[in-house]
C-alpha cells in the first residue's frame, strides 16, 4: 500500500462539542499523522467553493449553513493507504448508519453535522489539500 496524504475537516460540531483532541487520537492510533493543521471559520464564499461538486444537490444550502456556523479545524493526514483509512475511521456519511465505534458513530448528531469530512480519493485528496494549504503542492511528497 502506498503513503498517501488525504484532507480531513473537523466539521462545527465536533469543535463544540470539544473532541478535537479524541478524533486527533483516532488518527494517530491508526497510523495516520498529522502533517499540517489549522482552525478556521470559514466564510460563505470558501465553504461554497470547496464543496462545489456538490452546488446543484438539495442539500447545498444547508451544508454551507453548517459549514459557517463555527470554527473547523483543517489537516492534512498522511500514512499507508491514508485515504481509505481516513474514511473507514469516520464511518458512514449518515451517522446512523455508521458502524459502532466509527467517529461519526461515536460523536455526530445527523447527516449534516456529521463531525468530519474526508477526502474521497486521490484528485480529490489532491484537489483539497492544494486549497486549504495552498504551499503543499506536491502531493506526498517529502
Ligand atoms: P461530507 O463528507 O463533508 O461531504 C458532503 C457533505 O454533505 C456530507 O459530508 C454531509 O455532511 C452533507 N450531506 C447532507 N445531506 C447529504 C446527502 N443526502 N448525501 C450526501 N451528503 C449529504
Amino acid at each position: 500500500m502506498a503513503i498517501q496524504r488525504t484532507l480531513s475537516i473537523i466539521k462545527p460540531d465536533a469543535v463544540a462539542k470539544n473532541v478535537i483532541g479524541k478524533i486527533y487520537s483516532r488518527f494517530e492510533s491508526n497510523g495516520l499523522k498529522v502533517i499540517a493543521s489549522k482552525m478556521a471559520w470559514l466564510s460563505p464564499q470558501e465553504a461554497g467553493e470547496f464543496y462545489g461538486v456538490h452546488k446543484e444537490r438539495p442539500f447545498f444550502k444547508d451544508l454551507v449553513s453548517f459549514m459557517i456556523s463555527g470554527p473547523v479545524m483543517i489537516q492534512v493526514l498522511e500514512g499507508e493507504d491514508a485515504i481509505t483509512k481516513n474514511r473507514d475511521l469516520m464511518g458512514a456519511t449518515d451517522p446512523k448508519k455508521a458502524e459502532p465505534g466509527t467517529i461519526r458513530a461515536d460523536f455526530a448528531e445527523s447527516i449534516d453535522a456529521n463531525a468530519v469530512h474526508g477526502s474521497d480519493a486521490e484528485e480529490t485528496a489532491r484537489g483539497e489539500i492544494a486549497f486549504f494549504f495552498p504551499a503543499m503542492n506536491v502531493y506526498a511528497g517529502r
